[in-house]
């Protein structure tokens, strides 16, 4: 595996900045600096350090955080808006990032980790990893208008997989919807719902794979035992047609 890639998905940096650090001589291989990009190492027996620290290869994390609406799920802002990772204060040592992201304005069930393969395995559509979401939406939704989101939306970047869409509750002029994707493009339930002309006016994301928000409230987080790591990483495994 590539030196560059290996340090990337132990979430020592992203893989641009893990080419810095070797380009910089930072990271060394059973004691000798490598500066090659392309050098390639065997995770199994070789000792990496960066700057001179060994990596834990056991140190991996992972947190589900219930995200309030009006964080930006980025590690930093140029502009200095709070943060996901502000929420974090246990973990200011390690390099934990979002799996994904939720909109600025959007609520609720966001992973975050430093296990690059384990982020992969949640955001890629190959995994088919449903990520179901609470959509308060104008106007009373149609038959039709769900029967168009169950088939796939055309959107400007194409066509959407089908959705599972269900109405939980309305009034004269409102919705709330239940909506199940399992692809990951940017704003994508707001522009799928737009299209079918129900803006949405709260958006919250309930669950991802079997993983809820049970227990805790806006603001609040939790770790991921190894049993529930694990079931994500063999529900992936036996997605059909990946
Ligand atoms: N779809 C959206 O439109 N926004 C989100 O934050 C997540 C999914």
């Amino acid at each position: 595996m590539r030196l560059a890639k290996y340090l990337a998905g132990q979430g020592v940096a992203s893989r641009r900045k893990s080419e810095e650090l070797i380009a910089e001589g930072r990271v060394s291989v059973n004691g000798n600096i490598i500066k090659e990009q392309g050098f390639k190492i065997d995770p199994l027996q070789d000792k990496v350090e960066v700057d001179g620290h060994m990596l834990q290869t056991a140190d991996k994390v992972y947190l589900l955080l219930y995200k309030p609406a009006g964080y930006i799920s980025s590690v930093s802002d140029p502009w200095g808006r709070p943060v996901v990772t502000d929420l974090i204060k246990e973990e200011k040592n390690r390099r934990i990032y979002p799996v994904g992201r939720l909109d600025l304005d959007t609520e609720g069930l966001l992973l975050m980790t430093n296990d690059g393969d384990f982020a992969n395995i949640i955001i890629h559509p190959r995994y088919k990893m449903d990520k179901k979401y609470e959509a308060l939406v104008q106007g009373k939704v149609t038959k039709d208008a769900i029967k168009q989101l169950q088939k796939g939306i055309l959107l400007e970047d194409g066509m959407t997989a089908p959705a599972g869409v269900h109405v939980l509750k309305h009034s004269s002029d409102k919705t709330l919807l239940e909506v199940i994707i399992h692809e990951g493009r940017k704003r994508q339930v707001r522009r799928m719902l737009e299209a079918v002309g129900h803006p949405v006016i709260h958006l919250k994301r309930t669950e991802v794979g079997f993983l809820t928000l049970k227990g805790l409230k806006d603001g609040e987080y939790r770790y991921l035992n190894s049993q529930e790591v694990k079931k994500l990483i063999m529900i992936s495994q036996n997605t059909p047609n990946p």
